[in-house]
C-alpha cells in the first residue's frame, strides 16, 4: 500500500476521505441514485454534488438504496449563484437537505465567490451568506464550511469578516492545470485544496503522453490522473455514471508515481484546458 492517506482530516478537525465522488454533469433521476448507489457499493464514502447540478434528490436516492449508515458518508453540496443571500442561503439549504433526504451536511461550499446577479455588491453577498453557513453549523445542520472557485481576493474578502473559518477551497486542478498560487495561498488560510475535473472532464483522455506513462505503470489514464492528485495532496473527485468506471477510479492505493513523472504530469501545461475566471462567469 503506497505512501497516501485514505482520509485526512480538515482545519476543524473533521475527517474526509481523500477521494470524492463527483457528481456533475451526471442527471438526475436513475441515472445519479444507481451512481451514487454504485459508487458506495464499490467504496467511495465521500460524496458531492451542489444545488446547480440539479441532482441533490436523484444522490439522495442512491444514498438511501446503498443502505449505508449516514455517519459512515461524507457528503458535500454547494449554494447555487442566485442564492447570496442570508434568506436564500437559509432557505435553499433547507431545500437541499430535503432533496436529499439528509438532517445535516458534512460540507457546504459557496459555489462561485461572484455569481452575476451580484456582480458589483458579491463581497457584501459572501458575507452574508456566510453568516448564514456559520449560523447553519451552529444548529448542527453543517459540519464543516468552505468555498469553490474562490481567488485570492475573493478569499481575503471573505475572511475580514468570517468568524469560522473555511476549511476547503474546490477548483479545477487535474494534470497540466495546477493553480499553484491560488493552492499556496488557500493552504496558508487553512483551506485543503479539493480537486475537481481531476480528469480534465475527460480531455486527459485524449493526451498521449499521459497514456504512455499510464501504460508504463500498469494503470489506466484515469487512475495515473486520480493517483497524481493525491500525491498533490488534492482531494480529487472524480465524475463517473459507469459503474466499471467507478471501481477503477477508487483503485488508486496500490501504486506511486515517481517524482520525476510527477513532475511531468504537472508541466502539461493546460494539455486538458484551464481553470476557470470566476471574477467573469456568464451565470
Ligand atoms: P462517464 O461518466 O461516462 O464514465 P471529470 O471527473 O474530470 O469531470 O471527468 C469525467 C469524465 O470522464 C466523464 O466524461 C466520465 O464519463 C469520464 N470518465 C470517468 N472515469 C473514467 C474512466 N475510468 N475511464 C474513462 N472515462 C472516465
Amino acid at each position: 500500500m503506497a505512501g497516501v492517506a485514505k482520509t485526512l482530516t480538515l482545519a476543524n478537525g473533521i475527517t474526509i476521505p481523500s477521494i470524492g465522488f463527483g457528481t456533475w454533469q451526471t442527471p438526475d433521476g436513475d441515472i445519479a441514485a444507481e451512481s451514487v448507489k454504485n459508487a458506495i457499493e464499490a467504496g467511495y464514502r465521500h460524496i458531492d454534488t451542489a444545488q446547480a447540478y440539479g441532482n441533490e434528490a436523484g444522490v439522495g436516492e442512491g444514498i438511501r438504496m446503498s443502505g449505508i449508515d449516514r455517519s459512515e458518508l461524507f457528503v458535500t453540496t454547494k449554494l447555487t449563484n442566485d442564492n447570496h443571500t442570508y434568506e436564500l442561503t437559509k432557505s435553499s439549504f433547507k431545500k437541499s437537505l430535503e432533496d436529499l433526504g439528509l438532517d445535516y451536511v458534512d460540507l457546504f461550499l459557496i459555489h462561485w465567490p461572484r455569481p452575476l446577479r451580484f456582480m458589483d455588491n458579491w463581497q457584501r453577498a459572501n458575507e452574508e451568506t456566510w453568516r448564514a453557513m456559520e449560523e447553519l453549523v451552529d444548529d448542527g445542520r453543517i459540519r464543516a464550511i468552505g468555498l469553490s472557485n474562490f481567488h485570492r481576493h475573493h478569499i481575503d474578502a471573505l475572511l475580514q469578516t468570517a468568524r469560522i473559518k473555511p476549511v476547503v477551497n474546490q477548483i479545477r486542478l487535474c494534470p497540466g492545470c495546477t493553480q499553484d498560487e491560488l493552492v499556496n495561498y488557500s493552504r496558508e488560510c487553512g483551506m485543503m485544496p479539493e480537486a475537481y475535473s481531476p480528469l480534465g472532464t475527460g480531455k486527459i483522455f485524449n493526451v498521449d503522453e499521459v497514456k504512455a506513462m499510464a501504460d508504463r505503470y500498469g494503470k489506466s489514464v484515469a487512475q495515473l490522473c486520480i493517483r497524481w492528485s493525491l500525491q498533490m495532496g488534492f482531494i480529487p473527485l472524480p465524475k463517473s455514471v459507469n459503474a466499471d468506471r467507478i471501481r477503477e477510479n477508487l483503485d488508486v492505493y496500490d501504486f506511486e508515481i515517481s517524482a520525476e513523472d510527477m513532475n511531468i504530469l504537472t508541466g502539461l501545461t493546460e494539455c486538458a484546458g484551464g481553470a476557470p475566471d470566476p471574477d467573469n462567469m456568464p451565470f
